[in-house]
């Protein structure tokens, strides 16, 4: 796996594999890889010929206060997982490269980026969009994936795509949990032993939430309420609890198809978020399943 510091460096790499007729996907992350972000780059090298993965973490996203000091970092442990995925590129810049002068112009997708996480995190979708451009035009990937985990995410990625013309497809992959239905998350490594168990409260709400629908009932302001009381029994902080449409985030007032029951809850120091499809055709309402 070739180590790529800096823009010159990916951009010749890319240029010089797409020239031979290869195809790349990027995989972008924040490293800290757990088995999300393997499922991630194995599924690129379904989709490519070669995988990117990016790992940067990055400053703009995050407000004042939040974890960026914090936020867990194995640089060696990283490399060795991406190398063992099939990884063939590891881009790897430092801030002071990904942002050398002060930017004068960041992106912003209107109305997606300020429902559901952004009304905690107003500025976060701005600095991932612009990170996300940054990264599209350094690296030229064909296709680039993203979690499913992170739906606003993929959804204001997929909108900035198609509203800028950006020549990469975009692909998803769906959440991938522990054995007892926690979603992975790098954040996880954060929980103490009582917290990891009070972080349950989100894979089980999305499990209550899918029993409520398979008796029937299918008022999402009912479902809301009941998911609601069973996150507070876990002596956990609601961010929020929605029913929405996937595409557009907007809320659902009936559960369809297409709702998706998203919710986001602070555990001590930690937010995390979870979300799953509520009407799955499926008896089994299991998220493991
Ligand atoms: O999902 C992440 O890890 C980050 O938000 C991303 C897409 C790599 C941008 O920094």
């Amino acid at each position: 796996m070739k180590l790529l510091y800096t823009k010159a460096e990916v951009q010749s790499w890319t240029k010089n594999i797409q020239t031979q007729g290869s195809t790349i996907c990027l995989v972008p992350t924040m490293g800290f890889f757990h088995a999300g972000h393997i499922a991630l780059m194995k599924r690129a090298g379904e989709i490519a010929d070669t995988v990117l993965v990016s790992l940067f973490v990055n400053p703009s996203q995050f407000a004042p206060g939040e974890d960026l000091s914090t936020y867990p970092r194995d640089f060696a442990a990283d490399c060795q997982k991406a190398e063992s995925a099939g990884v063939e590129g590891l881009f790897c810049p430092d801030v002071q490269e990904m942002y050398p002068q002060q930017s004068q112009t960041s992106i912003k997708v209107e109305s997606l980026s300020h429902q559901l996480c952004g009304k905690s995190r107003p500025t976060h979708f701005n600095g991932v969009a612009t990170v996300v451009t940054k990264l599209f035009n350094i690296c030229g990937a064909d296709y680039a994936i993203f979690g499913e985990k992170d739906f606003q995410q993929l959804a204001v990625i997929k909108q900035m795509v198609a509203d800028l013309n950006i020549p990469v497809q975009i692909h998803s992959l769906p959440i991938v949990r522990e054995s007892d239905g926690l979603a992975m998350s790098s954040r996880n490594s954060y929980l103490t032993g009582e917290e990891r168990k009070q972080a349950l409260c989100l894979s089980k709400g999305l499990c209550l939430g899918r029993k409520l629908v398979a008796s029937g009932i299918l008022d999402s302001r009912i479902i809301i309420e009941k998911v609601a009381d069973f996150c507070k029994d876990s002596a956990v902080s609601i961010d929020y609890i929605a029913i929405i449409n996937k595409s557009t985030l907007d809320e659902s007032p009936h559960v369809d198809g297409q709702a998706l029951l998203a919710m986001a809850v602070k555990i001590g120091k930690t937010r995390l978020i979870d979300n799953g499809f509520l009407l799955t055709g499926d008896k089994d309402v299991s998220l493991n399943a």
